[in-house]
């Protein structure tokens, strides 16, 4: 029988139970109850005494007050992707695979925003002072005001951060801290549960912006609860594949700004670059485009953005042929194999595919769907694009390409970046910097790739 006070918390997937049972009835994960002493929630009506209700206050949507300014960091990329800075009392997840760069990128952000006067800390439970020290060293960060701690217990965090009025502080990471109010092991869903709520109390209460450092786990879940994402008003993630210096920083959640937004870094010895102009890092520099490779003028948050598809079709040695993709949807690439097989008549039957987003970056726009169909059946017909020529356009179930937002931006960042044609969406051609091919189906533009036929 469950005791007075006490529940079971699944330490897979978070979900609380009121008796212990071998398996979690939520994710069906086996032996995850972990007994956990509740505190009293807040605002729990507590059956035995009633307390006296104190009325609504109600506002209107108008206000006279404005609210305090962003904090801005200095730093761009990372002010853009917070939507203009980090607000005040906010409380930021920033997520991502170990060694990506989170601590780094975090200390370039405290330091440049302890540059312009914000009085701010950064508190790490993974390293020590002096490992921080000779870190902010080598990025050239030595002179800076940030102040850092070594610290993992929440009380003593909660309390030192009690002492002064800070503006900024970073936790790195939330699953090196424990809190004495629980049993359970650092790193355990009850420890980041119950240490998060804390920090974010301490934010709002104080006005005080945190950031807190949440690392992934393989299949790409914040380790410990989802209840983490919904405490937080931002999550971010900073992403990169392996092999590449590029870093991307997304907002997956924001209550203070726009989610599509991505803001670009390069790793490099002396820390995170930033990069103001990510077309020409994640285009294949000054090499030929051969048959397969196709360049899609796309638009991450409020930038134009050119990337490089490239694909390879090949026979298969196997029986089930492949189909693998870096940087793109396997859904949506058997979708768009599925309508170029029965719309235009291009067969893949017996054969591999292979489709990557050149530089590691991720697109999920559906704008790019005519850019992969453009790449796959250059590949399989084996005839080149012109190396002057942007891609973009969405496809249909029933190969229609269709108009996508943004038209002009995506072509005038083309034309900067020394493109001279497009093959697009009919909608596109009015006001164009430039000649662009376009089509209404995407039998045509596939007959177009084939006979190499521009005119
Ligand atoms: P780190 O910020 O410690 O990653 P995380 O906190 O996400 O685990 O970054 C670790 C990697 O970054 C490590 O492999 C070394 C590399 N790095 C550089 O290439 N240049 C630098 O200036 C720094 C500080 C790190
Ligand atoms: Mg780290």
């Amino acid at each position: 029988m469950a005791r007075d006070g006490a529940a079971y918390v699944c330490q897979s997937c978070g979900a609380v139970h009121s008796k212990w049972a071998g398996q979690c009835t939520a994710c069906q994960a086996w032996n995850t109850l972990v007994e956990e002493a509740q505190a009293r929630q807040p605002g729990a009506i507590t059956p035995t005494r009633a307390t006296k209700a104190r009325g609504l206050a109600l506002e209107t949507l108008q206000s006279t007050s404005v609210g305090p300014d962003r904090i801005l960091t200095g730093l761009e990329e990372f002010d853009r992707v917070c939507g203009g800075g980090v607000a005040p009392g906010s409380a930021i997840l920033l997520s991502g695979d170990p060694g990506v760069g989170k601590s780094t990128l975090l200390l370039q952000v405290v330091a440049s925003a302890a540059a312009r006067g914000a009085n701010c800390v950064y508190i790490s439970g993974e390293e020590a002072v002096d490992q921080i020290r000779s870190r902010a060293a080598r990025m050239g960060l030595g002179a800076s005001a940030v102040r850092l701690a070594a610290e993992t217990s929440v009380r003593d965090i909660l309390d030192g951060l009690k002492r002064e009025a800070f503006d900024l502080v970073v936790v790195d990471s939330i699953q090196t801290l424990w809190s004495d109010q629980h049993e359970a092991s650092p790193g355990s869903v009850t420890q980041v549960r119950a240490a998060a709520g804390e920090l974010v109390r301490l934010a709002k209460k104080r006005g005080t912006a945190i950031i807190m450092v949440g690392h992934v786990t393989k299949d790409g879940q914040i380790a410990g609860p989802r209840v983490v994402e919904h405490m937080v008003d931002a999550v971010l993630s900073f992403e990169g594949e392996r092999g590449y210096p590029f870093r991307v920083l997304r907002a997956n959640k924001n209550r203070f700004g726009a989610t599509d937004e991505i803001g670009v870094f390069e790793m490099g010895d002396a820390g995170l670059r930033e990069v103001r102009n990510p077309s020409a890092l994640f285009l294949n520099e000054g090499g030929e485009r051969s048959a397969g490779a196709a360049v899609f003028a796309g638009i991450e948050g409020s930038r134009p953005v050119l990337v490089e598809f490239q694909a390879l079709v090949a026979p298969s040695a196997y029986g089930t042929p492949r189909r693998a993709v870096v940087g793109w949807d396997t859904g949506r690439l058997a979708m768009v194999l599925a309508v170029l097989e029965a719309r235009c008549g291009l067969g893949f039957g017996a054969r591999d595919v292979y489709l990557n987003v050149a530089g590691g970056l991720r697109i999920s726009e559906p704008a790019a769907d005519l850019a992969a169909a453009a790449a796959l059946a250059s590949s399989a017909l084996d005839v080149a694009l012109p190396q002057d020529c942007v891609v973009f356009g969405e496809v249909s179930l029933s190969g229609d390409v269709r108009p996508v937002s943004r038209m002009e931006a995506r072509l005038k960042e083309a034309a900067k970046l020394g493109f001279s044609r497009a093959l697009g969406p009919a909608a596109a051609i009015e006001g164009a910097p430039f000649k662009v091919t376009g089509v209404s189906r995407l039998g045509d533009a596939v007959r177009r790739i084939g006979e190499d036929d521009w005119s």
